[in-house]
């Protein structure tokens, strides 16, 4: 076992490679301010640009958004159809500017459910951006973690059927290539605002060993102190991947360098 660093060594603190967000609240931000629940949603794209500035000044490398779930789609009309206009607005804003700050933006979940302006906004992002390597950012949209997994299941049966896979070659590695995010690292971190505890069919694969941060402030209240305490959170905690303490803490004195 290799000795411990003096006390007095600066250890760096540990930044999330990929930090994936549940932007929830909007809806209860504008209610207590007796607005319609799509004022929230505006409030809400802004707080989206608050992670984003963060996520480039704090050198983090992925950020996975979670905008739309399948779910959402049951919501009133009158909300989807808002939201589809903000969503459009925000493409036509926002994208050259992500493109000159070296962000490459892309999107998971059923395209095909959006609007053809929608889609084509989304490809051009895409296009636009690909060369892009200071920061992946990834918009869930009509996204949900169940279809991401049957989606998956669909993939592997037609390769098997076409005779480019044994079913015995089906491993974790196979399932993983075929879900969204496969090129990313699994997210470091999650973070969740609105108040509730759950995960609402967000990334239920990638987020195996990711850790959670909750935290009660509504989206649109989001600020750069507020990622900072999840990031200082997440900085403190060990992950153990199913392994003991002594294991992990030897691990990390052997990557370390001397
Ligand atoms: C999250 O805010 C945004 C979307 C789901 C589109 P909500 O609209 O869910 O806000 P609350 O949870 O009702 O306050
Ligand atoms: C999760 O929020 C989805 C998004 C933030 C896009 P919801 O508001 O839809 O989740 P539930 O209904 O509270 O679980
Ligand atoms: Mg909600």
């Amino acid at each position: 076992m290799t000795a411990m660093p003096p006390a007095s060594t600066p250890v760096p603190a540990a930044v999330p490679r990929h930090l994936a967000v549940i932007m929830d609240g909007n809806g209860r931000w504008a209610e207590r301010r007796r607005r319609p629940r799509i004022i929230g949603h505006r409030a809400g794209a802004r707080a989206v640009n608050v992670c984003i500035d963060f996520c480039l000044e704090r050198g983090i490398r992925a950020l996975t958004l979670f905008a739309f779930s399948s779910e959402n789609w049951g919501r009133p009309q009158e909300e989807v159809g808002a939201l589809m206009k903000l969503f459009m607005n925000a493409l036509d804003r926002e994208v050259e500017e992500l493109d000159r700050r070296g962000v490459r933006v892309r999107f998971i979940g059923e395209r095909e459910r959006f609007s053809p302006g929608i889609r084509e906004r989304m490809d051009a992002a895409e296009n636009q951006t690909r060369g892009n390597q200071r920061l992946d950012l990834v918009i869930a949209a009509s996204y949900g973690g169940r279809q991401d997994i049957a989606a998956a299941a669909r993939a592997l049966a037609a390769d098997v059927s076409a005779g480019l896979l044994r079913v015995e070659d089906i491993d974790e590695a196979a399932v993983a290539s075929r879900m969204a995010l496969a090129d990313l690292p699994p997210p470091d971190l999650f973070i969740r605002t609105g108040g509730d505890h759950r995960i609402s069919n967000f990334l239920l694969w990638q987020l195996a060993y990711t850790e959670l941060w909750f935290t009660e402030l509504l989206w649109p209240e989001l600020d750069a102190a507020t990622l900072q305490s999840a990031i200082d959170d997440y900085a403190r905690r060990e992950r153990r991947f199913g392994l003991t303490s002594a294991q992990v803490a030897d691990a990390t004195t052997e990557q370390s360098p001397a």
